[in-house]
């Protein structure tokens, strides 16, 4: 069988894919199922697009996996999930060192449960040698709360004399956030249809290239991540310039 990898031009594959996985609860309501089931199936989508992503040469992987808003849902269904990722990337761990995946996350942490944050530390540690595809998942995360964050933190340096404010720059931006060590990303997809960004990574997407698909996150295969690769590549990035000035 063929597959759309083939067509995917390995000079040019996007560095830094970000995900916003959304449409488990859709996709569990037409089933007649409970949420949480599709966010059951929504796992096995996780260990196909990391798959996925790592075959197609992608750097970094970031995933949304879980909001700051979304602790306002109902607790039933945030202990349910909390619960889920620790499980599932706890048992993925093994087969992440085996296809050299390192482990990172971003996010508030201080919101979430200790225990939880403890194991998936622990997962983070054990990958920490894996040089490969990096799968960094973004949990308790919320754009605004990081740009505060960075805020606070510069003007705390500013104010103890390690920086100068006329010396702030937009990378000196980027180097306080939880990404400093990553590139931006080059494709921005979100699953699920809804055109929103949801307080996802507002700095770095400035220039991403942005894919939306109507497939809710459980149905989303390798063949579509593979066709938003294709898609991207297909678009001229411009960054302000005019095409004319691209070929030239
Ligand atoms: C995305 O699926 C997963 C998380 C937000 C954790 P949703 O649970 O938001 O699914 P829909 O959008 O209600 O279908
Ligand atoms: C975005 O999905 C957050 C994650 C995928 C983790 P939501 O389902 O929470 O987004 P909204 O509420 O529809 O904007
Ligand atoms: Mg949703």
């Amino acid at each position: 069988m063929t597959s759309l990898i083939d067509k995917i031009d390995r000079n040019r594959v996007p560095g830094h894919v970000a995900i916003i996985m959304d449409g488990n609860g859709r996709w569990a309501k037409e089933r007649s199922m409970d949420r949480s089931a599709g966010h059951v199936e929504g796992v096995n989508t996780v260990r196909r697009i990391t798959e996925a992503a790592s075959e197609a040469g992608v750097r970094y992987l970031t995933l949304y996996a879980f909001s700051t808003e979304n602790w306002n849902r109902p607790k039933e269904e945030v202990a349910a999930l909390m619960h889920l990722i620790v499980v599932a990337i706890e048992r993925e761990t093994p087969d992440l060192i085996k296809n050299n995946v390192r482990l990172d996350m971003i996010g508030d942490f201080s919101r979430m449960p200790q225990e939880a944050l403890q194991r998936l530390r622990q997962c983070i540690a054990d990958t920490s040698g894996c040089t490969g595809l990096t799968l960094n998942l973004a949990l308790s995360y919320s754009s605004r709360w990081e740009i505060t964050e960075a805020a606070r933190k510069i003007a705390a340096d500013v104010a103890a004399g390690k920086l100068n404010a006329e010396d702030i720059t937009d990378s000196t931006v980027g180097s306080y956030l939880t990404t400093a060590s990553m590139p931006d990303p080059d494709l921005l997809i979100r699953t699920g249809g809804d055109n929103r960004i949801s307080n996802f990574l507002l700095w770095q997407i400035a220039y991403s290239e942005i894919y939306i698909t109507p497939t809710y996150w459980p149905d989303f295969s390798k063949e579509d991540f593979y066709r938003a690769v294709l898609e991207y590549q297909s678009r001229e990035r411009r960054f302000g310039l005019t095409s004319e000035q691209l070929k030239k």
